[in-house]
């Protein structure tokens, strides 16, 4: 969902930009424009591939987009070899090469019992997908790990708030009142991540990048308006859980000035159909 962004967001500038996809590029089609070089065939479980992808792109930044989400098909040896071992392999290739490390973490690193949370709160996962994303940040001068959270657009099988949304025309669905969010769209964090490398932003560290605080039920609510989807969304008081983050502080307006719920909506209504 990300890497997909990302890889619209810089091939929109000029910036010299390199993609791994494990499928050949021609799934990767969409915008003739743009300006990305693809490795294709890049499997992280042959680190050989990623390694090399690495070091041919000569890379000044890395942004590890690559995850894998809890579900019933992905063990918990999986969850955590891609979560945690492979940003430490990449943040080892980073060092090597001088290179700056960007590691896409999450809000799931926390338990939601006790948000919202700063950027050094100790992360309290009692899951192994969080547990593994908390086991995958790295503390070195060269790495920045990125707690977020986002909904959006998903290619092949989609899985995500934002898809189930609009697979709910007409139907009737619990909204959640008491589990809150700061997530962000998708394309809001791609071009953030786009103006950090191109302003040099970069400072190492673990941060919080969070939108506006949002409750599942108020998402939903502006979702259903928004494509005019005429769910009916009945009030949940159960589950609670606050995954807010407290965003953290950005000496660059550019970074530190976020987007409104309605104006990221609007700009998912203008460019994707429900
Ligand atoms: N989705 C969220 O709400 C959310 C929230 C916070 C943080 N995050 C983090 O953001 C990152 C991106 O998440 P996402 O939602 O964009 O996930 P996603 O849509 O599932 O994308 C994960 C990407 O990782 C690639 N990948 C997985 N296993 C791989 C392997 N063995 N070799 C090569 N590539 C592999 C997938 O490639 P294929 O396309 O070939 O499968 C896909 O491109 C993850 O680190 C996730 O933990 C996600």
């Amino acid at each position: 969902m990300l890497g997909h962004q990302l890889v619209k967001a810089f091939g929109d500038v000029n910036i010299e930009s390199y993609a791994t996809i494990r499928s050949p590029v021609s799934a990767m089609t969409g915008n003739a424009e743009s300006k990305i070089t693809y490795f294709s065939g890049v499997e992280a479980f042959d680190f050989g591939s990623l390694s090399r992808a690495i070091l041919l792109s000569r890379a000044d930044v890395v942004i590890n987009c690559i995850g894998v989400r809890a579900s019933k098909s992905n063990s918990e040896t999986e969850l955590f070899a891609i979560n945690a071992d492979l940003p430490r392999r990449i943040s080892e290739i980073c060092k090597e090469t001088n290179a700056k490390f960007i590691h896409i973490s999450t809000d799931g690193v926390f338990s939601g019992d006790h948000g919202p949370y700063r950027d050094h709160d100790l992360p309290d996962a009692p899951d192994p997908y969080g547990q593994s994303k908390a086991n995958g940040e790295i503390t070195a001068p060269h790495v920045l790990n990125l707690r977020l959270s986002f909904i959006g657009p998903e290619r092949g099988q989609a899985t995500g708030l934002f898809a189930w949304a609009l697979g709910q025309r007409k139907n009737t669905i619990s909204g959640y009142v008491n589990v809150f969010t700061t997530a962000l769209t998708s394309p809001v964090i791609a071009r953030w991540l786009v103006r950090l490398v191109q302003k040099n932003l970069f400072v190492p560290g673990t941060k919080h990048l969070a939108g506006p605080p949002i409750s599942k039920f108020e998402l939903l609510q502006k979702l259903n308006t928004a494509f005019d989807l005429g769910i009916e969304i009945e009030p949940a008081i159960e589950p609670r859980s606050d995954r807010r983050l407290i965003c953290s502080e950005f000496q660059d307006e550019s970074l530190s000035k976020l987007p409104s719920w309605d104006e990221m909506i609007e700009e998912l209504r203008m460019n994707y159909d429900a």
